[in-house]
């Protein structure tokens, strides 16, 4: 259980992109808040702050959640990943993060660490997904500026160059 500090504070403990790190929390703080101020994650991005747009959309022991909805005491013991735990440690960016470049999946970016941190969730458990599932998964979040159609293609784009990948991995 999170330790109560003399300040009303506690102090909260998790694996954050892979590593531990402990920071301190009024019960009332929300995970944006937290992460952005106490963490110094300035990719948490937050939009509507009631669970509508998606932006603030981090991993919770693997699942897509909405930081916004979720108090920092609640990430006590979780792993909570963020966009930064896609790229290596020395910047290079992942293969979803390449094909939303090559298909011009963004724009401002505001939107796209929460959609890619969903996206990331939904090809684990949806490595052939259809252009409507694509659609569908991405109808969880708001995008202002730059549309839906290149990141449909960037997704299709990627899960179809893992499934070459894995395909050609099994019979090596
Ligand atoms: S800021 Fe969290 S869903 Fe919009
Ligand atoms: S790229 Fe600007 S809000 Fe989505």
């Amino acid at each position: 259980m999170p330790q109560l500090n003399t300040d009303g504070r506690r102090s909260v403990s998790f694996i954050l992109n892979g590593k531990p790190v402990t920071g301190h929390a009024e019960p009332r703080m929300l995970l944006t808040d937290f992460l952005r101020q106490e963490m110094g994650l300035s990719e948490i991005h937050v939009g509507c702050e009631h669970g509508v747009c998606g932006t603030c959309t981090i991993r919770m022991d693997g699942r897509p959640a909405r930081a916004c909805l979720t108090f920092a005491v609640q990430a006590e013991g979780h792993r909570i990943d963020t966009v930064q735990s896609l790229a290596t440690p020395e910047g290079a960016l992942n293969d979803l993060q390449l094909a939303f470049r090559k298909h011009h999946a963004l724009q401002c970016g505001y939107c796209t660490p929460g959609i890619l941190m969903s996206v990331t969730a939904f090809l684990e458990i949806n490595a052939e997904p259809s252009d409507a599932e694509v659609r569908d998964m991405l109808s969880g979040h708001l995008c202002r500026c730059t549309g839906y159609v290149g990141m449909v293609h960037a997704i299709l784009d990627v899960a179809k160059s893992r499934r070459k990948k894995a395909g050609s991995t099994a019979t090596a």
